[in-house]
């Protein structure tokens, strides 16, 4: 079918709005008319490496309503409201597990850009290849075709278009302090960068019952923002003794992905604490006895299911304990480049991209 999509044609330069047409959805796949779709840091990352499969369609945070099904597809049908996830196989042991971000084939399925037989999924008004299976999904467009497992499916009453950025973003942030970190009521956490995926780590050892919550980053109105949703304290991430004024904590978190914050991040773990890392940047090293009884972890999309944490975070939300929606600002999907230089610059935490 005919439909619009954010088309990066060269690393780093501007996205393009252009027709692209998309093919049928597949065994296992569904077409989705994208309602929103949030801007992750990933997607403004892989951006910039060189090696993009061909011009390619980010977003990785889509919800929208399903138009129609591949073979096979026994979950979701036309008419359901879905949010958009990650992709997995189901099958691996991993995924038997319960363990879907540490699929054999996360990598293959997701930041590939293209389906595991290398075919791109949509092509463009000349017919040359346009990557569409970012995350399975490709949602900077008004139309994408998702696998299945990709798929949430949400009640219609809700804002449907708000609640994309649960898909990656904020199930990671939440989904690391309430299951890979176990954070618990009354111990204490730092966060180390607080934009969504930060923000959301706040919310949910709120949720949790952190007695003590520091967030950490270089923009005031973010830390601001963090005292609102749940730090008990806000610090400035160049203040000269970060490690010291931050104080030592059960865990700490880092978003961030720079590598000295993150030695900052162990620098301050009590023993038996744990130092969590989702931030995409440079190496690190630590002497060994930094890690004396504690414990260092990359953790993908949260450790979290997304068929069963999803629900969990709009529950919270109907409760009005994960307010994700003050994070947001929407764009129309034609601003796209605007919405990613606010996102840069701070001035917008979590932009959406709407397609009409
Ligand atoms: N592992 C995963 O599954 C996963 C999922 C989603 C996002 N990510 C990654 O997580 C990271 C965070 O994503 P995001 O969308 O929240 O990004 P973001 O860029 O909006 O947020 C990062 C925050 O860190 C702050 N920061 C930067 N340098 C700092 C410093 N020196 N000291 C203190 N604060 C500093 C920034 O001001 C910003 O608020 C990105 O690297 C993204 O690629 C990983
Ligand atoms: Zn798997
Ligand atoms: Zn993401």
């Amino acid at each position: 079918m005919r439909t619009r999509a954010a088309v990066l044609r060269h690393p780093g330069k501007p996205f393009a709005v252009e027709d692209v047409e998309l093919g049928e959805p597949g065994p296992g796949e569904a077409l989705v008319r994208i309602a929103g779709a949030g801007m992750c840091h990933t997607d403004v990352i892989f951006r910039e490496l060189p090696e993009l499969p061909a011009p390619m369609v980010f977003g990785h945070e889509g919800s929208g309503v399903v138009e129609a099904v591949g073979p096979g597809v026994t979950r979701v049908a036309p008419g359901d409201h879905v949010v958009m996830s990650y992709d997995s196989c189901g099958w691996c042991g991993q995924c038997m597990a319960g363990a879907a971000p540490y699929c054999d084939e996360f990598m293959a399925r997701n930041l590939s850009g293209v389906r595991a037989d290398g075919s791109t999924g949509a092509t463009d008004a000349d017919g040359g290849p346009v990557a569409a299976r970012w995350f399975g999904q490709s949602s900077f467009a008004a139309h994408a075709v998702a696998t299945e497992r990709n798929l949430v499916t949400v009640d219609p009453s809700l804002p449907l278009e708000l609640l994309g950025p649960l898909g990656c973003g904020l199930q990671t942030g939440a989904g690391s302090v309430l299951i890979a970190l176990n954070v618990r009521a009354g111990s204490s956490l730092a966060v180390f960068g607080v934009g969504p995926v930060g923000l959301a780590a706040v919310m949910a050892a709120k949720v949790a019952g952190a007695a003590e919550i520091v967030a950490v980053d270089l923009h005031a109105g973010r830390r601001e923002l963090a005292m609102e949703l749940g730090a008990t304290r806000a610090v400035d991430g160049a203040d000269p003794a970060l490690a010291a004024v931050v104080g030592q904590v059960d865990h700490s978190f880092d978003t961030t992905g720079v590598p000295d914050v993150v030695r900052t991040a162990i620098s301050v773990l009590r023993p038996r604490g744990t130092c969590g890392l989702v931030g995409v940047g440079g190496d690190i090293t630590v002497p060994p006895m930094a890690l004396a009884g504690r414990s260092l972890r990359y953790i993908f999309e949260g450790d979290a299911v997304p068929q069963q944490f999803i629900p969990h975070l709009i529950g919270l939300w109907r409760q009005g304990r994960f307010p994700f929606d003050r994070l947001i600002r929407t764009y129309p999907l034609d601003e796209i480049n605007d919405a990613e230089r606010d996102s840069a610059n701070g001035t917008t935490i979590k932009p959406i991209l709407l397609p009409s």
